[in-house]
């Protein structure tokens, strides 16, 4: 039995102080050895990286060539394939290493709703700030110690910042280090300046696998990029590098998996579609190509959960899924404007805009110490958006609610988007992006609700089935996590007859 959730009232979203909170204390480390902040200019100049390959050149796409290269010498199949010879149910999450409470958080409803499943996807960004091995420890394997089944990666952006070292050692097994090249005016000073690899930390790795040696919990991953092949479904994982797209030799293995009738889920390390935005890249016109039948796609980075169903022009429908809730801190959707890509109505999100917008209001209260004015309810917050936008809210406590002048004014502050936009962009306060780590750092104020979320995929021949699972920091929610959204999608037989009832 699953608890009420954020769409059907204020306690199931959280609010509800009165909840106990959940067990996921118990499995923290102690304080000095967990989390970071992102303020830390250690930190910053720890993830350079980002900088010099957008500023001097990325050298991702031929670090990769030269892993993947020295994975299939080492023996690896060349489609980096993996047959599974059934596939009931496996999990899906994305964005999970921060190691700090939000993370954690996940943990004990991950375990009760993911009993029985298969295996473990992680979406992107397994280990923040650098995807450094010595990481791995704190962020992957305490964490998840329990979870008794294998576990695949998508590397993020996050994991590349460490040429991704970490990600290759530990998903892959591979222990080699392929050294970034340049060409060019600037090639020395960018070798100067890019970060290198962490060197591991042996004894603690090896104290980090100890937590998740049983013979259940190996995955042997091919490379940085695979595909699970099952009977009912073809699962594929890509490797979108540092600014989001992939390289040719990819492209060429990705149209070869894609190819053929059997359905396929795309697993990615940047969204396809996010925040009512399309990235048009060579990868979306391979999930669109009827020949391969994508039934949907599944990307991190985005910390939150979005779904926009689109429809082909033949019928088809292909769920767009940003599933980023995995673990590190909540990224807004109160920023999200009114969805055209798919019509408003179809488009679910996680959390809600209303309580995104209470959350935001709430962190910039407390920081700023100005919570007389930024704090706002969720029935305010939601009246707010809901007048930019034009929107009716979707919990009912905010039907008919009028926002005050000071909702008003706190909504534009903190993003929502609405008439006049280039008015008032100036004056807004960052929630987006890099700017909202500024509230990130892991101290002792993260209180729930933490609005994270994992995905549960159940496959049948004729079915598959999305559930979005939410995790909130308190107790109630860790024993019955709460279902923020389910779509079901026809495989075989059952899709046939859809796309012939269509009349595709
Ligand atoms: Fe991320």
């Amino acid at each position: 039995m699953s608890s009420p959730s954020s769409h059907q009232s204020a306690s199931g979203a959280g609010w509800d102080e009165r909840h106990r909170l959940g067990t996921y204390e118990n499995l923290l480390p102690d304080r000095k050895a967990r989390g970071f902040s992102w303020l830390n200019p250690i930190v910053l100049w720890r993830s350079r990286n980002d900088f010099i390959a957008r500023r001097f050149g990325d050298p991702t796409d031929d670090v990769r060539r030269r892993w993947v290269a020295e994975q299939v010498a080492r023996g690896a199949d060349p489609d980096f394939m993996i047959s599974l010879p059934a596939l009931e149910s496996f999990l899906v999450l994305g964005d999970t290493g921060e190691g700090d409470r939000s993370q954690y958080a996940v943990v004990p409803g991950l375990l009760r709703e993911g009993a029985g499943t298969s295996l473990m996807i992680i979406a992107s960004d397994v280990i923040y700030p650098v995807g450094s091995v010595n990481d791995y420890p704190l962020k992957f394997f305490l964490p998840y110690q329990s979870y008794p089944a294998p576990i695949y990666a998508v590397p993020g952006n996050h994991d590349w910042y460490d040429g991704l070292g970490g990600f290759m050692r530990i998903f892959c097994d591979a222990t080699g280090q392929p050294a970034p090249r340049w060409r060019g005016r600037f090639g020395v000073l960018a070798r100067l300046l890019w970060r290198r690899p962490t060197l591991a930390d042996k004894a603690s790795l090896a104290a980090g696998r100890a937590l998740r040696s049983a013979p259940g919990q190996q995955a042997r991953q091919p490379g940085p990029y695979w595909a699970i092949d099952t009977p009912h479904l073809r699962i594929i994982g890509i490797d979108t590098g540092i600014e989001g797209d992939i390289d040719g030799d990819q492209a060429d293995w990705l149209r070869r998996v894609s190819a053929g009738a059997k359905p396929k889920l795309l697993i990615t390390g940047k969204p396809l579609i996010v925040d009512n935005k399309r990235h048009p890249r060579t990868i979306g016109e391979i999930v669109t190509d009827p020949a391969c039948n994508y039934v949907a796609v599944i990307g991190g980075d985005i910390h939150n959960y979005q779904r926009y169903p689109v429809t082909a022009g033949d019928g088809r429908t292909i769920q767009y899924i940003v599933s980023g809730g995995g673990g590190a801190f909540m990224a807004a959707t109160h920023v999200i404007p009114k969805v055209t890509v798919v019509d408003e109505d179809d488009f679910t999100c996680y959390p809600l805009r209303g309580d995104s917008l209470a959350f935001y209001s709430r962190l910039y209260g407390r920081r700023l110490h100005m919570r007389w004015f930024f704090e706002l309810t969720y029935e305010q917050a939601a009246a707010a958006i809901a007048r930019r936008l034009g929107l009716t809210p979707t919990r009912q406590e905010a039907h008919g609610a009028r926002p005050s002048l000071r909702a008003r004014l706190v909504a534009v502050l903190l993003g929502v988007p609405g008439r006049g936009r280039a008015a008032t962009r100036w004056f807004r306060l960052p929630v987006k992006n890099v700017y909202h780590r500024l509230f990130s750092s892991s101290s002792d104020s993260d209180r729930p609700p933490f609005f994270k979320s994992f995905l549960r995929l159940d496959v049948a021949a004729d079915a598959l089935r999305i559930r979005c699972f939410a995790a909130t920091g308190w107790l109630e929610h860790e024993r019955h996590p709460p279902v923020e959204d389910e779509v079901t999608i026809p495989l075989g037989t059952s899709r046939e007859k859809e796309l012939s009832d269509s009349g595709a």
